[in-house]
């Protein structure tokens, strides 16, 4: 099975690039389209102005309770409602890569209620996440998300609350990209 997703920003992909915020840290290059494909960078003949890349895993710490309640209401990607997606790429800090995975866990769920937070906003929110730390690239993590035009104002509310939380403390590159799907 290949677990390798590549994003690569440039001229061509579905997705019409609407907004591209650098929330913490660097930004990332201006492009007007964003193309994902299930495969390895060295698979690809267009590398885009900037590729990034990343691979699906299994979780870290979410707990027994948690992915029952994830997967009741989850729902996958590629829905034909969903017209609307975001990506955003994170970097943590070197202060939190340092912790115990325990000390981790706690401040993800115990102080910031991610799981909690976001389990708010599903299933008008379908996610998936990237790990690519371990990869030698620039952001630890590909976050992804695809929703219909009418959920985006609950996402937003959904970032202002996570970003006010004890883990985005330990943020310390974020990049906020907004897309549409191109008819
Ligand atoms: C849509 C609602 C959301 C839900 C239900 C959700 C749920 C989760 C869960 C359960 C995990 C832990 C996975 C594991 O056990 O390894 C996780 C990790 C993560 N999520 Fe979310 N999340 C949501 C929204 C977001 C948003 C909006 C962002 C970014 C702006 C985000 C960024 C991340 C990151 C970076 C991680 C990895 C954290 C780490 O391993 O240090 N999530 N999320």
């Amino acid at each position: 099975m290949n677990n390798t997703y590549s994003f690569i920003g440039g001229a061509h992909g579905p997705w019409r690039v609407d907004g591209m915020q650098a929330v913490t840290g660097a930004g990332l290059d201006a492009v007007a389209c964003l193309d994902v494909v299930n495969a390895p960078p060295a698979q690809l003949h267009n590398k885009g102005t900037w590729l990034l890349h990343g691979f699906t895993s299994n979780v870290r710490y979410a707990v027994r309770d948690e992915v029952n309640a994830l997967k009741g209401i989850q729902q996958g990607l590629n829905r034909p409602a969903s017209t609307c997606a975001a990506l955003i790429p994170i970097k943590k800090t070197a202060a939190w890569w340092a912790l115990a995975q325990d000390e981790r866990r706690a401040i993800f769920e115990a102080q910031s209620h991610h799981t909690a937070i976001g389990l708010e906003y599903l299933p008008a929110i379908a996610r998936q996440l990237h790990h690519c730390r371990d990869l030698g690239e620039p952001f630890d993590f590909l976050t992804w998300f695809e929703f219909a035009p009418q959920d985006t104002p609950a996402f937003n509310h959904m970032l202002v609350r996570l970003r006010a939380s004890k883990e985005w403390t330990y943020v310390e590159r974020e990049v906020d990209i907004r897309l549409s799907k191109r008819a």
